[in-house]
């Protein structure tokens, strides 16, 4: 108690003799405090970490850290060029829609593939596709990589199934693995092998610009993910087929014989190929416009 008496003190007589001194100081703790108060937050400050901003920006991808906060980058802006639309009549634009809906509706989750070879014109095609998805920032975060080596099919599968085994037995556990009887998936893919070619497709949370800072890939599961119904849309339009398989805990291992780097994470591997002539599918049903739109 008493230091704070001397401490009053002591600045009633600053005030009194050196009143410049006192307004400097002043001064500098506002400024101080300013700072404090408009500082972009940092997603680890508490304060931060419970505000929905927060959370949105962890999503996003752009968690801020200090090697990011320095990096000295800045892009230019791009040059804006033409849209060149493309219009088509009412009449067409119908047609074409309900077409495209015929298309889409009649692709399924195919788990029985013929041996039969697909071009690889087709299958770079396809790709080009999926790199035509928007992403966040254009900062196109996908990898997408082709597996046509009969060898490392089968190490893909021999992962693969050795990570389903434990997953339906102990890590999805009984209501998980009882929701998907109704399909009839298993541990055992033989289409893994069977299929001419697998497209692993992988995401990434960043990568480096061009001098050597830190590039963050924003929305970039988002993004990978909507890169994926492109692609799967353009299996379906070469009159392919695929399965779009999530092997929980196996992707350290794929990114391993993909030859991929650390920052890279696998999002989903997509066999494609042909259907087995004998091929069956699960006769489930789709959810009618009624049931899947509201408009307001
Ligand atoms: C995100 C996602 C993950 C999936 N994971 C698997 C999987 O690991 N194995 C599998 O056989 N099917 C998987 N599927 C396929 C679904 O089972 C299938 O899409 C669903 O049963 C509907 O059937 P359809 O694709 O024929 O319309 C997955 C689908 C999605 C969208």
């Amino acid at each position: 108690m008493g230091v704070i008496v001397k401490l009053y003190e002591y600045i009633q007589d600053l005030v009194a003799e050196r009143p410049e001194v006192f307004l400097a100081f002043a001064l500098v703790l506002c400024v101080q405090l300013r700072i404090l108060g408009t500082r972009t937050p940092t997603y680890e400050s508490q304060s931060f970490k419970n505000s929905t901003l927060a959370a949105d920006i962890q999503e996003a991808g752009a968690a801020v850290d200090d090697e990011v906060a320095d990096a000295d980058h800045s892009e230019e802006p791009e040059e804006h060029v033409p849209y060149q639309p493309i219009r088509y009549t009412e009449q067409e634009m119908v047609e074409r829609s309900r077409a495209h809906y015929t298309l889409m509706n009649n692709r399924r989750s195919v788990r029985d593939f013929s041996t039969e070879d697909v071009p690889r014109e087709v299958i770079d095609n396809i790709i080009r596709v999926g790199g035509t998805g928007p992403s966040g920032a254009h900062t196109e975060p996908w990898t997408y990589v082709v597996v046509r080596s009969a060898e490392k099919k089968r190490e893909i599968r021999e992962i693969i199934e050795a990570e389903e085994k434990v997953n339906y037995a102990r890590r999805m556990g009984e209501k998980w693995v009882d929701d998907l009887s109704h399909i009839g998936t298993t541990w055992s893919k033989p289409y893994l092998e069977e299929c001419p070619y697998i497209i692993i497709v992988f995401k990434s949370a960043h990568s480096k610009n061009p001098d050597g800072s830190k590039k963050i890939h924003y929305y970039h599961e988002i993004s990978s993910s909507i890169g994926v119904g492109f692609l799967l849309g353009a299996v379906q339009n070469a009159g392919l087929c695929s399965v779009t398989t999530t092997p929980m805990n196996a992707g350290p291992k794929l990114r391993a014989v993909c030859g991929r780097p650390e920052s890279e994470k696998v999002l989903v591997l997509l066999p494609v190929g042909y259907p087995r002539s004998d091929a069956t599918v699960p006769d489930l049903h789709r959810k009618p416009l009624n049931d899947i739109m509201v408009v307001v």
